[in-house]
Order: structure tokens, then sequence, then C-alpha cells
């Protein structure tokens, strides 16, 4: 089958290539020169492992190939619009290079009519894609098809979809998506568009709600001297109905990796798809204070963790203080919302100078922190002897060795992600949701720590 994919983002060119890998012949339309010169010769322009792979096979076998030129979409069966939906106002989405892409699209497609679907593959709100559906004659069917792909396995993601969801009107368009997507095998969900937008938005917000009330155990498992929330949330765990056995054995489904305490969720999507809902429901007189609670308790997470090393440390002003991780997780380049960041200016603001880490974040990724006092160094020994606490804000293989590294130096660790193994901890490191030792920031300071 022909497809077009408009945009060439992240969503969009691991869409595109995969498309490509089974069996597609795929035209990536992009607008940046830069981005699109780095996709024309293989190299995507972010971190996700596999893409180079799938892109160059593509573009090495002629399945794929990427242009500035919008007028190629005339010769595809399907269009994906895969613009970025950055966060507007008061946390809405803004949805104008999602509209305006099929805008230019509708004005293309108008001088070759005929049979075409206009697949939205960017988030968007319920509702969105039905609007579209009045620029474009009734030879073209405009479907919601939202993406489910998480950064760092995208690639994986893709090629085992889990179900692909498909919201459209016409039958026949209905078709053509479920034979487009036929090799990969993956169930196949059809809805109204606005179903699938929403079915989208409720998944990530699953994902949220699970990160913060496993937060909000955490807080609750510090306030007690011998409880820690792993054991806590271990002991849920273990219900049959989230770890069910198979032939005897325990399985653990990829869910409970969400029901973990740690720095608080960031990156491009779950921040802002809970954001864009919760906004647009206001805009509509709506309110909905279970979202507003799990975003609240987000939002709050970063300080609350670095409250612990203050705890443990006291005024934490004038004192070096580490921070490892500053992509919004492991495997990516990503520092979009990212927790990591979030303490830094935490740190920052309340005096601290402060050193960071993170094996595949760039310089100038970081710019705004660094010019704000943040200096970034080469590696985990370096950050090590420069500071006298540090936390794990992501749980980077790089960081593997650390706790001996840390013992090395006498410094304090935070356990910010629940990485290390509790012997790994001690009663000397601290960690989110476990109860930190009397320290100088305790009014009542009586056990020593590592200064
Ligand atoms: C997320 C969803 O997982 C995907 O299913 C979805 O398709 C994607 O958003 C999207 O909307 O495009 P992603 O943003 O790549 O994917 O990242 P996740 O792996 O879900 O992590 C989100 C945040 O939660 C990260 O900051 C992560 O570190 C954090 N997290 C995750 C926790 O704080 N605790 C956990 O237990 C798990």
């Amino acid at each position: 089958m022909k497809v077009a994919v408009i945009g060439c983002g992240y969503v969009g060119l691991v869409t595109g290539a995969g498309l490509a890998s089974i069996g597609h012949h795929v035209v990536g339309v992009e607008s940046d020169p830069q981005r699109l010169a780095a996709i024309s010769v293989g190299t995507p322009p972010f971190h996700e492992p596999g893409l180079p792979a799938l892109l160059e096979s593509g573009l090495r076998d002629g399945a794929f190939e990427a242009t500035a030129d919008l007028d190629r979409i005339v010769e595809a069966d399907v269009v994906f619009v895969a613009v970025q939906t950055p966060p507007g106002e008061n946390g809405s989405i803004d949805l104008s290079f999602v509209r305006e892409a099929a805008r230019r699209a509708a004005e293309t497609l108008a001088t070759q009519p005929r049979r075409r679907v206009l697949a939205i593959r960017s988030t968007v709100l319920p509702g969105t894609t039905d609007a579209l559906r009045t620029l474009f004659d009734d030879r073209t069917a405009v479907a919601a098809n939202p993406e489910f792909l998480q950064e760092g396995t995208a690639v994986q993601d893709f090629l085992r979809s889990d179900r692909i969801v498909v919201g459209v009107h016409e039958a026949w368009a209905r078709e053509l998506l479920a034979e487009l997507y036929a090799p990969l095998g993956a169930p196949f969900v059809a809805s109204t568009p606005a179903t699938a937008e929403l079915a989208k938005y409720a998944s990530n917000a699953l994902l949220a709600t699970l990160i913060s009330f496993s937060n909000e155990f955490a807080s609750i498992s510090e306030s007690f001297p011998d409880v820690d929330v792993e054991e806590v949330l271990g002991a849920v765990h273990l219900d049959r109905r989230l770890s069910p056995r198979v032939d005897g054995a325990v399985v653990r489904p990829g869910i409970l990796a969400f029901l973990k305490a740690g720095c608080g969720y960031g990156g491009s999507c779950l921040p802002k798809d809970l954001s864009a809902l919760i906004a647009s429901r206001q805009a509509a007189g709506e309110e909905h204070p279970l979202l507003e609670a799990v975003r609240t308790v987000n939002d709050s997470q970063a300080g609350r963790v670095v409250g612990l090393l203050e705890r443990s440390l006291g005024n934490l002003a004038g004192r070096p203080i580490g921070v490892l991780g500053l992509a919004f997780k492991a495997g990516t380049d990503d520092v979009r919302t990212s927790p990591g960041l979030r303490a830094v200016e935490e740190l920052l603001t309340r005096g601290a100078e402060v050193f960071a880490y993170d094996p595949l974040v760039r310089l100038e990724a970081v710019l705004p922190w660094r010019e704000q006092g943040l200096t970034l160094v080469d590696g985990v020994q370096e950050l090590m002897s420069k500071v006298q606490g540090c936390l794990i804000a992501t749980g980077d293989p790089a960081f593997a060795a650390v706790a001996d590294v840390a013992a090395l130096h006498g410094t304090l660790l935070l356990d910010g992600r629940r990485l290390l193994a509790a012997d790994e901890l001690g009663s000397r490191h601290l960690a989110v949701g476990r109860a930190v030792p009397h320290g100088p920031g305790d009014d009542d300071a009586g056990t020593p720590v590592p200064s």
C-alpha cells in the first residue's frame, strides 16, 4: 500500500519506518531542513533504539523516502498526520499544527480526488478528528489512529503492537486501515473517532494515576520509621489479579513497573496529555478531581524528593549536590518535563551548588539550566568526587555501580527510582518511600549523617 506521513518527528518516523518494514511504500514529509537531511541519510535526529537500522533498511530498499514536498501525498492511499501538539496556555493543547497540516493536505488532495484515508496519528482531544472532516470531500475519510509508543522501546512497540485503535465512520476506510496493519497481527479495535481519541487519553491517564498513587504511598511510608514503600507495593503486586499464576509461575505484567514510587512522571506525553484533558474539560465547565489530584501529587514530587535530602543534610544552600539522570527516563536523550531537571530547579532554588551527569543528554539540551548554575560532569566517578549528596533520578544502566562509587567518596545517595538493593541502601543512604534517619534538618536531630 502507498502511505504518506506528514511530520517526521518521533511518532511519524517510527510509524513511517515501521510501515515501510512491513511491506508498504512510505513517503515521509518533513518541513525542517536539518531534520530532513538527517533522516535522508538514515540518521534519526533523536535517540531511539532500533530506529536507525529500520530507517536505513527502508531507505536502502526504497520502501521509505523522505521529502519536503507535500504534493507527494497525492500518491498515497493512507496519509498520516503526525505533527506536534505542544502545550498551549493553562495546560491546554495547541492543535494548530494538526489543523494546519490537515488543511494543507485537504488543499493538496483536492487536485487529485480519489478515495483515501487521512489518519490522525498525533494525540488529539475527542472531537478533533470529526471536526476536520469538514475540510475534505466525502472521498477522503478522516480517521483517528492514536499511537501507543513508549520512548526507548518505540520500534518494538510498533512492530509488536498491543492493539491498533482506529476510529472512523466509513466502513471502507476501516477495512483499508485493517489491511494496512494486518502484517502486524495485532488486535484491531474499531470505534468512532472520539472513542479512539479518548482511549489514548485514558491509557496515559491510567499510567499517570498509578505513578501518583505509588508516590502518595511513598509519602505515607516515609512517616513511619520502619516502613518501606517498596515492600508495601511489593505485597500489593502479588495479588493474583495483578500477578496471575500461569502454570504455577507468577507472571509479572509490565503495568507493575508503573506501580512503583519514584521522582514523578515526566516526558512529552503523560504530563501534557493529562493537563490537556483537564483543561478541555474545565473549558466545558466540568471538573475531574481524580485527574487533578494525580497531577497535583506529581507536581509536588520533585520538591518532596529534594526535601528528603534537605532533612538529612540540613540547609542545602552552598552545598554541592549531584543529580544522576537528566532525561525524563533512562534510555532516552529527551529532557522534556524531566523529573531530574525539576529536582535540579528545586536544588538551585534552595541555593545548592548543582552538578549532574546523564550519559545520553547533550550539553545544548540543558542550556537554560546551565545558565541558572547547573554544571555537567562526565561520569559517575567525577560526580561523586564533587558532591556531598546525590539524587538518582533515572535508572540508566551507567549508574549500576553507583553505590560502590558513593561508598568510596562518602557521598550520601538518595535513590529516587528505587533501583538500589536493600543491602546497597543499608541505613546509610536515603530512598523515596523510606523514612529519613534523623538529621540536622530535623528539630530533634540526633543520628549522625554523612557530611
Ligand atoms: C508514554 C506511555 O507509556 C505510552 O504508552 C504512550 O504511547 C506514550 O506515553 C505516548 O503518549 O506517546 P513515554 O512518555 O515514552 O510513554 O514514557 P513512559 O515509559 O510511560 O514513562 C513516563 C514517565 O513516567 C517517565 O518520566 C517515567 O520515568 C515515569 N515513570 C514510569 C515513573 O515515574 N514511575 C514508574 O513506575 C514508571
